[in-house]
């Protein structure tokens, strides 16, 4: 990759396993966020600077300075419920750095991370040709983020992507996955209550990674909105049996419960996504998004290394 490097605005789950795949390819990475990541960037090979995105005089400043090639909008808010509490600065957050960024990086090629919450969560099959409908205030600011970056960036790409999940350490303080809260969970012997009326398509962080790296690359031409979703459409409660299997607990300590009684009561019933249009796409030729049981099988050593706590 050319010198100029990628920017991944964002340091979360997403942000720094995009930026940690970037980096073991040897590209120029840097990170920003407000507070520095969990986990030393250093130790991949990227770097991180402090940024707060919706300030667009700092934005243009470290643009000015790094000139970079890529851009990877990863940044919050991404909690539903805080969101729906705050609609406005939900939207204004998500708009914002979407215009900034277009406006400050015109020759970039620009991957903004989306979501399935653009969907109303009806239909159990969402591809890139599904109308959009959001259900709620996250779902309407990340569409109206979409419909910015793509008026203004024309090299532009919104990769709508269902669930993610990875590995969180056990001393993270508040996991940020399904998957990993669901694992630290299960390996202290704790029950874990899921619903089993809420469906999902869940992705592997380093999935999403490499097909983010491969559209960075990419030399052609790209469809605008591309879907990203995994193989396998589960209930919660039968991915976390799944999690249970890999880890070797007995999976009765999984209770299937109706959505209703969960705290993903407000979510849509399906939060599933197709990648028509990505699927036949030159440039993910070759690459193998895993379905559940083979993303729970890599992900489980990494939960059972840990002592339970
Ligand atoms: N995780 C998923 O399942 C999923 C699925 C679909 C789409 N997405 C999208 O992917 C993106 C990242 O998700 P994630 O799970 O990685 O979220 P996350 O773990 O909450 O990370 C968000 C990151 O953005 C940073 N951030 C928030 N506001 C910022 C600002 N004003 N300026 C600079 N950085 C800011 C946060 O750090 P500071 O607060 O310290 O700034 C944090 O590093 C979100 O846009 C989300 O909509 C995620």
């Amino acid at each position: 990759m050319s010198a100029g490097g990628t920017l991944v605005v964002g340091s979360g789950l997403v942000g720094t396993g995009i930026a940690r795949r970037l980096a073991s390819a040897g590209d120029r990475v840097t990170l920003v966020s407000r507070r520095p990541p969990a986990l030393p960037v250093d130790a991949y090979g990227a770097r991180w600077c402090a940024l707060d995105a919706t300030d667009a005089r700092a934005g243009r400043r470290l643009l000015g300075r790094l000139r970079p090639d890529r851009v990877v909008l990863v940044h919050g808010p991404s909690d539903v419920t805080w969101c729906e509490d705050h609609p406005d600065e939900a939207r204004a957050a998500h708009v914002g750095v979407a215009d900034s960024f277009a406006a400050l990086a015109p020759d970039a090629r620009i991957v903004m991370i989306s979501t399935d919450n653009v969907f109303d969560g009806r239909s159990a099959h969402n591809t890139e040709h599904t109308a959009v409908s959001p259900a709620n205030a996250y779902g309407r600011a990340k569409l109206a983020a979409e419909r910015a970056l793509l008026a203004a960036s024309p090299r532009a790409v919104a990769l709508r992507v269902s669930l993610v999940y990875g590995h969180e350490p056990a001393d993270a303080g508040k996991w940020l996955n399904f998957f990993a809260s669901c694992a630290h969970r299960l390996r202290r012997g704790e029950p874990v209550e899921a619903p089993d009326d809420q469906w999902t398509t869940p992705v592997l962080v380093d999935d999403v990674a490499e097909v983010t790296t491969a559209l960075l690359r990419a030399g052609e031409p790209l469809p605008p909105v591309l879907h990203l979703g995994g193989p396998d459409r589960v209930s919660r409660a039968e991915w976390a049996g799944v999690i249970a299997r890999a880890l070797r607990v007995p999976a009765d300590l999984v209770t299937p419960v109706p959505r209703a009684r969960t705290r993903y009561a407000s979510r849509p019933a399906n939060a599933c996504l197709t990648g028509e249009l990505l699927a036949a796409l030159p440039a993910v030729e070759g690459i193998t998004v895993r379905g559940v049981r083979e993303g729970a099988r890599l992900l489980a050593p990494a939960f059972t290394a840990a002592p339970a706590g």
